[in-house]
């Protein structure tokens, strides 16, 4: 990880020019005029798609696509919501503890960097559902959200308290949003060429910024801390990872409202065949996966994947989960 101090001006200076010179333009570097090519998947799967053994050709085609719609609105969702959370997890924190201007400056560019991210992500799901003539309920019902959902509220009480959850879930984001492109980078050629180079353009941001939350959250650990700040600060880590957790599986659990989209179109009616074929494997097994083999949801939930992050909590001496090592499946493109 970034080499790069709190309190060295010049470095974060220096990284924050380097963001600004290389940042790419939504409109001018994403060739939005291309076609998205039908005949491809969005992700590289598993023998067992996830979580739907036994599905035929036709079907992977259409998990990988629905599963990439869903991660691109996954962070979506998560980088678009956090300028909500701006004013009382970033701004109070820099004017309580002020550790120079760039660090500030920097900030501005990360949420601005975020910003551009979310809106290039819905605007490629938007195509796709405009392209393939799918129902909007595509968007509006199966994918996930986070504005007014309770893993909102939860982060933004425990900032307005002066907690750090909202940090400990960006870093998190960052470091997944790494791995998933790594997933997908060895099989580019069989990937939806658009869909790649959406994700290959936010790798690149996020390789420049991804230091920023761990700044931030060594500068949560040196800010004046009162009874509630420390025993918050002990637990920070621990709510970041149950509100994340039960948020995750409770969109994912969105997929069961395909059946109530009353459609003929074929990509809705494939979907909604996949459904019986997580019968097959239970709820137990089902979270058993999410949390230990299944690629990308594992990714998301397992903080063992989360490689800086969990370093970073070792040295501050903070709170986690006794998570079980995870295990992914071997991934790939038939
Ligand atoms: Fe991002
Ligand atoms: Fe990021």
């Amino acid at each position: 990880m970034a080499t790069i101090q709190l309190f060295d001006g010049n470095s974060l200076s220096r990284q924050d020019q380097i963001q600004a010179e290389r940042a790419w333009d939504i409109d001018r570097d994403i060739p939005w005029q291309n076609l998205i090519d039908e005949s491809k998947g969005l992700l590289p799967l598993d023998a067992d798609a996830l979580v739907f053994p036994g599905a035929s050709a036709e079907q992977r085609l259409v998990i990988s696509q629905y599963l990439g719609l869903v991660i691109n609105s996954t962070i979506s969702e998560m980088e678009g919501v956090i300028h909500h959370l701006k004013h009382h997890a970033w701004e109070t924190w820099l004017d309580e503890f002020p550790v120079n201007p760039e660090m500030r400056q920097l900030g501005e560019t990360f949420f601005a960097e975020e910003q551009k991210h979310s809106l290039a992500f819905d605007r490629y799901n938007e195509k796709f559902v405009s392209q393939l003539h799918l129902p909007p309920e595509v968007l509006s019902r199966l994918m996930p959200k986070a504005f007014g959902s309770f893993f909102l509220k939860a982060i933004d009480l425990n900032a307005r308290a002066g907690g750090a959850a909202f940090w400990w879930v960006v870093s998190a984001v960052e470091e997944v949003s790494i791995e998933i492109y790594r997933q997908m980078h060895q099989h580019e050629a069989k990937l939806e060429p658009l869909f790649f180079c959406v994700h290959r353009k936010h790798l690149e941001d996020e390789a420049r910024h991804r230091n920023y939350a761990f700044l931030m959250l060594e500068l949560g650990a040196k800010r004046p801390a009162g009874f509630i700040r420390r025993a918050l600060w002990q637990t920070d880590l621990l709510w970041a990872q149950a509100w994340t957790t039960s948020w995750v599986i409770a969109e994912l659990a969105r997929v069961f409202e395909v059946r109530k989209i009353k459609s003929q179109h074929e990509w809705i009616r494939t979907l909604q065949s996949t459904v019986p074929l997580m019968r097959k494997l239970g709820p137990v097994e089902i979270l058993k996966r999410f949390v230990v083999n299944s690629p990308y949801v594992s990714h998301v939930l397992n903080p063992h994947h989360h490689r800086h992050t969990v370093k970073l909590a070792q040295k501050q001496r903070v709170l986690r989960f006794p998570w079980p090592q995870p295990a992914p499946f071997p991934t790939g493109v038939t």
